[in-house]
This record gives C-alpha cells, structure tokens and sequence, in this order.
C-alpha cells in the first residue's frame, strides 16, 4: 500500500522552509499531497490560483508530489485521498500550542490519520510566510528564503523594483 500524506496549509506564499519539510516528508512517505485550504477566514495576500501557481513553479522538479486544494475538514480531505498521515513542520516554541491543539481535534475527528511532524530546517526556524511578507514588503532581502517565483510575485505584489529591470 502507497503511504501518502497531506501537507495542508496556507501556503501565502510558500517559502523555503515549507519546500524544506516536503523534500524531507518524501523519504517517509510515497506521495505527498500539497494542499491548500479554500475558504479559510484568514485574509491572504495571493489568491487561491497564485498560492496554487507558485507550489507548481516551485515544486515543477520534484516527483511525487501533487498540489490540491480542499474544502472542509481536513481529516476528510485525507479519507478521500487514501492518505493516512498529515504532514506538519514544528518550528521554535510559538508553534507548539497552536499543532497540538490542531494534531489533538484532528485525532479525535478520525483516529486513523497520523499527524507527523517534522522540525523545521535550522535554518528557516524563525522564518515564515507572514515575516517574510512583512519583510518584503519594505523591500528587504528575502531572496535565499523563497524560491525565485515568489520573490518575484511578492516584489510585483508590493509594486518594487524586480532585479535586472
Ligand atoms: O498554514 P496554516 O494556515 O497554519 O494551515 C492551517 C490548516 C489549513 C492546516 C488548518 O486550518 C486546517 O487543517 N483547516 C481545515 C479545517 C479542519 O480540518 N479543522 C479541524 C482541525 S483544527
């Protein structure tokens, strides 16, 4: 039996650390499904297709992996899948409270989907999508933190200057 898993999230925008737990979650698993929440209440700065573009720009190389979106609960977006694990990164202490209470409901809705978590990379542990938007937005250097197609999307987003113009 294929093991897949789903590495749920926002993914606005995907960022090195997120490509950093995929990479490491495809020696665990067969497949791992990248998908995005629809309808989530947060407030986003890409669209659902522009948060979907960039995962396929950025993960165009990598076999195995598939990029979706889901509505509803997730443990039964897993079902659907066949998928029996949900893939998390953990990163620094702020994390914790915020995947285990998430882990724990999931465990409850459906005690057959494992959540696996992975720490963070040492190097992407303080960093996330909403610093590095925040970064971005004032132009700072973000560059060797998300891939290419995204620092490009976040310079156009906040109208910069993309390099070599
Ligand atoms: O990247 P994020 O925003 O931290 O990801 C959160 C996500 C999408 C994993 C979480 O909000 C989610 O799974 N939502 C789907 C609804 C659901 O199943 N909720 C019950 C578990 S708390």
């Amino acid at each position: 039996m294929k093991k897949i898993a789903i590495y749920p999230g926002s993914f606005d925008p995907v960022t090195n650390g997120h490509i950093d737990i995929i990479k490491r979650g495809l020696r665990l698993f067969d497949k791992v499904i990248v998908a995005i929440l629809l309808n989530s209440s947060k407030n986003h700065l890409f669209s659902l297709d522009e948060r979907l573009d960039m995962l396929k720009i950025s993960l165009k190389d990598m076999p195995n992996v598939q990029i979706d979106s889901f509505e509803g609960l997730l443990v039964d977006y897993a079902v659907q899948q066949n998928a029996h694990a949900i893939l998390r990164g953990m990163r620094v202490l702020s994390d914790f409270d915020y995947e285990f209470q998430m882990a724990l409901m999931n465990r409850k809705l459906n005690n057959k989907i494992q959540t696996v978590f992975l720490m963070a990379g040492l190097k992407w542990i303080f960093t996330s999508s909403s610093i590095i938007k925040e970064a971005a937005r004032f132009d700072g250097d973000i560059d060797n933190m998300v891939p290419d197609i995204v620092g490009e999307k976040l310079k156009k987003k906040f109208n910069l200057k993309l390099s070599g113009n």
